[in-house]
């Protein structure tokens, strides 16, 4: 092998807006033994449904072996719309299967979005934390980035009425319940709040949810797509982003968006110069599995064991670390967000508290990277999904440690 460096290229100058993750270099960190990881955004593969996949991958491959192993639609393969039609419909949205179109987990119905609505220089408002690679999809489309605040009950509405005023920004980009990183989910009346703002100011929102389904007591309130049918004029200002990937198997990649029919037909004009289709093999499976019944079940699995978590993480950190940190004891989802208060003159520092965590054994990923704008370095997310609750009690003991 060379060990010349490779020549440099003259690479596209979009590139320049974005950064290479900070969180990348924390995971480098993470191959060493003995290392606690609170630092995943991953579901545990301790809890997929092997054996229904299996059977659902078997019955794809014997009952429709053509289609699931052919070149498909870009829109989506109908049978699976059909089944993903019948599932929200659970959750309160009313929604045809042509009224949705499949992607390649939702981070390609984000992508599709940025492509379809960023002009490079265009603002665009999202939470602040936000999901990263969403922050970083859309500065690779040119945005510009506005963070609005947030708090236990979601996005600050009156502060993000602010923001829309001041910007008048491309589109609105929301993880309204148990977000990523926060934890936080937007209350009803938040909620109705924003579909308002959207008509009024006749701006698009992104509501991303690939969490909602992963609540631990009672559900959350509906989404803002199945609240649309409330406020006028509305539904036609949603974009609606689910996945399969959280509930079942980010390794599937299925995710599906619902918009108006011409941003959508939009974002399928795209996608045919992007994959062409969604992996119908993965497709086929997925609707197998819905249309055997086994969701309900296998999300009642995966509830109790996170729910159970994320007690334990809460209750440990109270314990474990006190007064030096705050947080909201999260009602789904994956995360807890949390501050260091820097209270008796403990460190306030999310950054070097990663640093000492994984001297102590035990990892996470600091807030900061998580903000478009004015980082919040006091922040933190740990994850309690892909632990045990031993090694959970273990972990945030070293976190004490680490203070
Ligand atoms: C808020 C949010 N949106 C979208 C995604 C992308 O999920 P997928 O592409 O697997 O559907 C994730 C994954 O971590 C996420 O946290």
């Amino acid at each position: 092998m060379s060990s010349q460096p490779h020549p440099s290229l003259p690479y596209a100058a979009r590139l320049n807006n974005v950064e290479t993750s900070a969180i990348r270099e924390l995971f480098k960190l993470l191959g060493k033994p003995g290392i606690i990881s609170f630092a995943g955004g991953f579901p545990d593969a301790a809890l997929f449904d092997v054996q229904g996949m299996r059977e659902a991958v078997n019955k794809a491959l014997d009952e429709e072996p053509g289609p699931a192993l052919q070149y498909g639609a870009s829109e989506g393969y109908d049978p699976l719309r059909m089944q993903l039609a019948q599932f929200m419909a659970a959750t309160g949205i009313e929604v045809k299967h042509d009224g949705l179109i499949v992607t390649t987990g939702s981070q390609q119905a984000l992508d599709l979005i940025g492509k379809t609505m960023i002009d490079p220089g265009d603002k665009v408002i999202v939470e602040g934390p936000t999901f990263l690679a969403t922050i970083q999809c859309f500065r690779l489309y040119g945005a510009d980035l506005v963070s609005a605040p947030v708090d236990a009950d979601g996005v600050r509405v009156d502060e993000l009425e602010r923001l829309i005023e001041e910007h008048k920004p491309k589109l609105v980009y929301l993880i309204p319940t148990f977000g990523n990183p926060s934890g936080a989910t937007l209350s009803l009346a938040r909620r109705k709040r924003v579909l308002e703002l959207a008509v009024k100011h006749n701006v698009l929102v992104v509501e991303d949810n690939p969490y909602g389904d992963l609540y631990f007591g009672k559900a959350p309130p509906p989404s803002l797509l199945a609240l649309s049918s409330e406020v006028p004029g509305s539904r036609d200002l949603i974009a609606y982003c689910g996945s399969l990937s959280k509930v079942l198997s980010p390794g599937l990649r299925v995710g599906w968006m619902v918009a108006q029919p011409e941003l959508m037909a939009r974002c399928v004009m795209c996608k045919q110069f992007n994959d062409a289709a969604t992996s119908t093999l993965a497709q086929a499976t997925a609707a197998q599995y819905l249309k055997a019944g086994r969701m309900p079940q296998a999300l009642d699995k995966v509830r109790k064991v996170y729910a159970e978590r994320a007690d334990a993480m809460g209750q440990a950190l109270r314990r474990e670390l006190g007064d030096a940190v705050e947080f909201t004891a999260p009602q789904g989802g994956l995360f807890i967000w949390a501050r260091l208060t820097g209270a008796g003159g403990k460190i306030a520092d999310a950054g070097e508290f990663a640093k000492r965590a994984i001297e102590q054994g035990v990892a996470f990923v600091p807030g900061a990277p998580f903000f478009a704008k004015d980082a919040d370095k006091s922040t933190f997310r740990l994850s309690f999904a892909t632990v045990g609750i031993d090694r959970i009690l273990d972990g945030v003991a070293r976190l004490g440690k680490a203070l």
